[in-house]
């Protein structure tokens, strides 16, 4: 069968590509052809498109990047695998494998950990919500729990007294600092005293074991100055409660917060520029901890809950082109089969795109949008982009954080995902759902 040459009526674009910014740079795309040496045409063969894909390699050198590199300042550290950044199985699994403790914010998360086979002693149970029966369970099994409010805490400790048991706690603290929006909505507040009567209240009850203090700071944090001083902050708390009340910490939970390499929408520089080494966040963490006043062996283990540093860059999504438009103003329009509603991300982030394969042409301005009939499904905004042909691939990168834990199934089917092992093995993680994913969970009533 002859192939008939697409036309396309010619419209005059200003020629961008090429032309220096006042950095004297230049944008390159390189086309992606493999994932971790598979090939994504045999991935897309195989699981169909969309397609998230993860690299097991990557993810085990996040992990032991982070875990190593704090372990050289400090004597112990955990890392508990924030749970709501992506829990599908087998990414909870590699984190697992090589060490890593669960840190959960919701019953069904907890759920899940225990599934997989985590022990509860394992878990750090965080949230602003945690229902009566969530608690019973963590504090029957020996979970960790970390307090959010006055009222927890009045629920905790009548659980714990129901149960006969003293369990070990932690308080979640908020406070201001210089760099980062203060998020106090979570937890206790330092400067206006109210963590130090919620440490009065637990000490003064005698029902739970406080054992812990817990600062998620914030995320996507580029200024690694910025946990120095939290740190300090509520270390110096941490030595006005073990002065006042005798508290002695077995960890310092600093939550999670580092940036991945990702672009977020407004950073000028790409973040594979921008986002500072692993080495000075940890630098900044160990530096803050220390004016704890306590020996260097006695520091208390210091909690890691990073979640996109982890993750992000190990995640890809490839997507194929459904179709090629023009704009009024001139812009090219690519339509893809991945909409913003697996893609959630692309509303904080410009995401890495690049060509699954060779490319001609010059790069233009373009804009891909998803699959949905909704205006804002954009995925990526005005990028210079090689020109694609319907059928063709691309790829987005950093895609690992977030998306498959917030990701919606509006109108369409959520994509199969898939891990590369280290050495080049593929396998399914989740099924590309199909009808029965959803019309097993519905119901009609007789009367209708
Ligand atoms: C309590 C807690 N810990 C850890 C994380 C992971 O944060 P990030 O992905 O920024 O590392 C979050 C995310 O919001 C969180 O709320």
């Amino acid at each position: 069968m002859s192939q008939k040459p697409q036309y396309e009526r010619p419209v005059i674009v200003r020629h961008q590509a090429g032309l220096m910014n006042k950095l004297s740079r230049t944008q390159t795309t390189r086309p992606m052809t493999h994932i971790e040496g598979v090939s994504i045409d045999e991935l897309i063969q195989t699981y169909g498109s969309p397609l998230f894909v993860f690299s097991e390699r990557t993810l085990i050198n996040r992990y032991r990047e982070i875990h190593d590199t704090y372990s050289r300042h400090l004597p112990r550290v955990r890392v508990a695998w924030s749970y709501k950044t992506n829990y599908l199985n087998a990414v909870c699994r590699v984190f697992h494998k090589e060490g890593a403790w669960a840190e959960v914010v919701s019953e069904f998360e907890y759920d899940k950990a225990v599934h997989l086979g985590v022990p509860p002693q394992r878990i750090h149970f965080n949230g602003p919500y945690k229902p009566e029966g969530a608690l019973r369970k963590a504090f029957a099994d020996g979970a960790i729990v970390h307090i959010d409010h006055f009222d927890e805490i009045a629920l905790a400790e009548k659980v714990a007294e129901s149960l006969g048991r003293k369990p070990g706690v932690a308080i979640r603290l908020n406070y201001g600092v210089e760099g980062t929006p203060p998020w106090s909505r979570f937890g206790f507040n330092i400067e206006s005293g109210q963590a130090m009567d919620a440490v009065g209240r637990i000490i003064g009850g005698g029902k739970l074991d406080l054992i812990g203090l817990h600062s998620h700071l914030g995320t996507f944090i580029q200024n690694p100055e910025v946990y120095k001083n939290a740190v300090t902050k509520v270390a110096q708390f941490g030595n006005e409660i073990r002065d006042r009340f005798g508290v002695k910490l077995d960890f310092f939970d600093v939550g999670g917060g580092i940036a991945s390499h990702n672009n977020l929408k407004g950073q000028y520089y790409p973040g594979a520029q921008t986002t500072p080494s692993i080495a000075r966040y940890a630098e900044a963490v160990a530096d803050g901890l220390k004016t704890l006043n306590v020996s260097p062996a006695e520091l208390p283990t210091l909690v890691l809950e990073n979640g996109r540093a982890m993750v992000d860059d190990a995640g890809f999504l490839i997507s194929t082109v459904m179709a090629n438009k023009r704009l009024p103003d001139g812009r090219r329009g690519v339509v893809v089969d991945a909409g913003v509603n697996v893609l959630f991300t692309s509303f904080w982030y410009n995401h890495e795109v690049v060509p699954a394969q060779p490319f001609r042409g010059i790069p233009e301005p373009t804009v891909f949008y998803g699959p949905l009939c909704m205006n804002i499904d954009i995925v990526r905004d005005s990028h210079l982009f090689p020109s694609v042909d319907v059928g063709e691939r691309v790829v987005f990168k950093s895609v690992g954080a977030y998306n498959v834990t917030q990701w919606m199934q509006f109108i369409t089917y959520r994509p199969a995902v898939v891990m590369i092992s280290k050495d080049g093995k593929h396998g399914l993680i989740r099924r590309r759902e199909d009808l029965n994913s959803i019309i097993d969970h519905e119901a009609i009533p007789e009367w209708i």
